[in-house]
């Protein structure tokens, strides 16, 4: 009976532990079901821009249309922030894209004159063209 009665402290405190890690074991799967369906709702992010495109916006708009540009520009366009647009809203800046180059809208004016460096070649402007014109296509499959 002695022996019993030491051994229950004993016990009691093996119980306590084992339900401590059972809670401690019960909260992780909790917390890791939770990250996993929040991880889900985050959707996967729309395409990066490829190489070449990358390549002509990186030296002709980025120096504005980036997080590192102002704010005026990165409102309307922000390269940085590429593929976080959804797909639908890729295709609309992509359209922007196009028809400001083909009034020679952008880069600005002013930006032009000091850095005309930035200013897209014709060939260039024929590469962002059939991008956007795959951008397009890619609705109807
Ligand atoms: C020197 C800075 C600068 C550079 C370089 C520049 N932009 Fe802009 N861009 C701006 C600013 C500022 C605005 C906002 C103008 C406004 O709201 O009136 C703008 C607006 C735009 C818009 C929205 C236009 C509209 O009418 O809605 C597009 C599209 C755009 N830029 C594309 C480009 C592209 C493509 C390039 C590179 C070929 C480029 N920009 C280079 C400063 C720049």
């Amino acid at each position: 009976m002695l022996i019993i009665n030491n051994l229950i402290p004993e016990i009691m405190k093996i119980v306590k532990s084992v339900t401590g890690s059972f809670l401690l074991l019960l909260v992780l799967i909790v917390v890791t079901a939770t990250t996993t369906a929040s991880g889900q709702q985050t959707k996967k992010p729309s395409p990066a821009l490829p190489d070449d495109l990358n390549k002509i916006f990186t030296n002709s708009c980025m120096p504005c249309h980036s997080s590192k540009g102002g704010m005026m520009s990165q409102a309307r366009l922000n390269f940085t922030n590429w593929t976080q647009y959804s797909t639908e809203k890729q295709k609309e800046k992509a359209e922007d894209i196009i028809s400001v180059l083909e009034k020679d809208k952008m880069p600005p004016k002013n930006a032009r004159e000091t850095r005309p460096g930035i200013i897209p070649t014709k060939e260039q402007i024929a590469i962002i063209k059939n991008w956007v014109d795959s951008l397009k296509t890619s609705d109807k499959k």
